[in-house]
């Protein structure tokens, strides 16, 4: 008999540690598509169904209100689809519309009432919640499902640019708390990511356009050759031609896709976060002047302020800078806004706070990616804050021209 476990523990000693280790593959399917909802297109149906093809599958959807009025027809496309694949497809009641945009981020009463409706619904863990809409309503919708239960079947269809070439494809939901961004959320990857390009003819132009810098971004650290086709095609971006903007939409998904599955950190245990590129200002950007500057549109700004930076760092030949900010502008993008300079209460500049607020939400040591050539990322864990200011008058500077 062992005398010492029979014993048991006297305080402060350690019988034995035993590690516990296994590991889930994650796998979902991210689709590009038109006419996702056409009666006769079976993907939909094919990827609810494609773990039991002979069961009847309960769907519950979310709409951005935003999709749903720009696109009236959008619900009675989607109930003619559960017809017409009966066999495998229920539709257990209307769906449910919310606001789209940061307002249903911003108040945790969204969350709830999807929650409730999962529960009412009796939504279980082999159900689906489809979300449609840009990427706040699915990060809200995300966080309902991925709570509900401890995770139901989650569908992402996301209908603006920067959800279908960023956001939509990725591993991770959250809504705003206290003010502070993203702060309640879960990393939980979708069941599938369903990108219907005719959503975002729908989008308004500026919603569009802003979306095209998270593609800039990932091109920037990760993809000289995309980054060069990104410069070639600015015009038919800009003015939204079909082809362009698929591709556009379709790299960028990609980069992002490969960044999370191969960059060694999906969960974002670490300290660096190369997709965040250009973020650590938009970020503040975006709450000093209350969501009024959308989230694209703030990091063209970072990108531009930290492509100058890394200039000024030594790190990119001077130049480049030049370059990125055309690139930008091309597109529609612009690379300067007032608040940038706003002050807080000890007269500092408000947005060098962002650097913390960085540092915090993601945790661990100060990680920010520069550039040390047109697609390669670079990371330093210091930011002066003399360069901060200098880049942003190089800005100021550079778009009165
Ligand atoms: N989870 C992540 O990894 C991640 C990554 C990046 C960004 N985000 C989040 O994504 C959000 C921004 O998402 P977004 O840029 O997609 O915009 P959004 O969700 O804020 O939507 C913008 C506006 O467009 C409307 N809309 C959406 N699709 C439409 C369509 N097809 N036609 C007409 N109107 C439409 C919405 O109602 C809203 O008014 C931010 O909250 C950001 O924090 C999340
Ligand atoms: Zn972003």
């Amino acid at each position: 008999m062992d005398t010492d476990a029979a014993q048991g523990l006297t305080h402060g000693q350690t019988a034995s540690v035993q590690w516990q280790n296994f590991s889930v593959p994650y796998e979902y399917p991210v689709a590009f598509v038109r006419g996702l909802f056409a009666p006769d297109n079976p993907l939909f149906a094919d990827i609810v169904a494609r773990r039991e093809p002979a069961k009847r599958h309960r769907c519950y959807f979310i709409l951005d209100d935003g999709i749903a009025r720009a696109l009236p027809g959008l619900i009675p496309s989607i109930a003619a689809y559960i017809d017409a694949h009966s066999d495998r497809l229920e539709m257990i009641a209307e769906p449910m519309i919310l606001p789209g945009g940061e307002i249903v981020k911003n108040e945790l009463a969204h969350v709830e009432r999807m929650q409730d409706a999962i529960h009412e619904l009796r939504i279980d863990r082999h159900s689906y919640v489809v979300a449609i809409g840009g990427g706040a309503i699915l990060d809200a919708a995300g966080l309902a499902a991925a709570t509900a239960h401890r995770g139901v079947r989650h569908i992402r269809i996301p209908t603006t640019v920067l959800s279908q070439n960023d956001s939509g494809v990725g591993v991770k939901n959250a809504v705003n708390f206290k003010g502070i961004k993203n702060y309640v959320g879960t990393f939980a990857p979708p069941w599938a990511v369903l990108n219907d390009f005719d959503f975002l003819t729908h989008l308004p132009k500026r919603e569009r356009i802003a979306g095209i810098s998270e593609a800039v971004k990932v091109a920037l650290i990760r993809d000289r050759a995309f980054y060069d086709w990104l410069e070639t095609n600015a015009d038919a971006l800009a003015t939204f031609q079909p082809q362009a903007e698929e591709y556009m939409v379709r790299r960028s998904a990609e980069l992002h896709m490969r960044q999370i599955a191969h960059g060694g950190d999906p969960f974002e245990l670490g300290s660096a976060r190369p997709l965040d590129f250009g973020h650590w200002s938009a970020h503040k950007l975006e709450a000093l002047t209350h969501h009024h500057v959308r989230h694209g549109e703030a990091v063209a700004i970072g990108i531009a302020l930290d492509a100058r930076y890394s200039v000024l760092a030594g790190l990119l030949p001077e130049g480049m800078d030049e370059r990125i900010v055309v690139l930008l502008e091309n597109l529609g993008l612009r690379i300067w806004h007032p608040a940038l300079e706003n002050k807080d209460a000890g007269g500092e500049l408000a947005l060098l706070t962002g650097l913390r607020e960085f540092q915090e939400h993601l945790g661990g040591e100060l990680t920010i990616t520069l550039l040390t050539d047109l697609g390669t990322g670079h990371e330093v864990h210091e930011m002066d804050p003399k360069l901060v200011r200098q880049s942003l008058d190089w800005l100021k500077a550079r778009q009165a021209k």
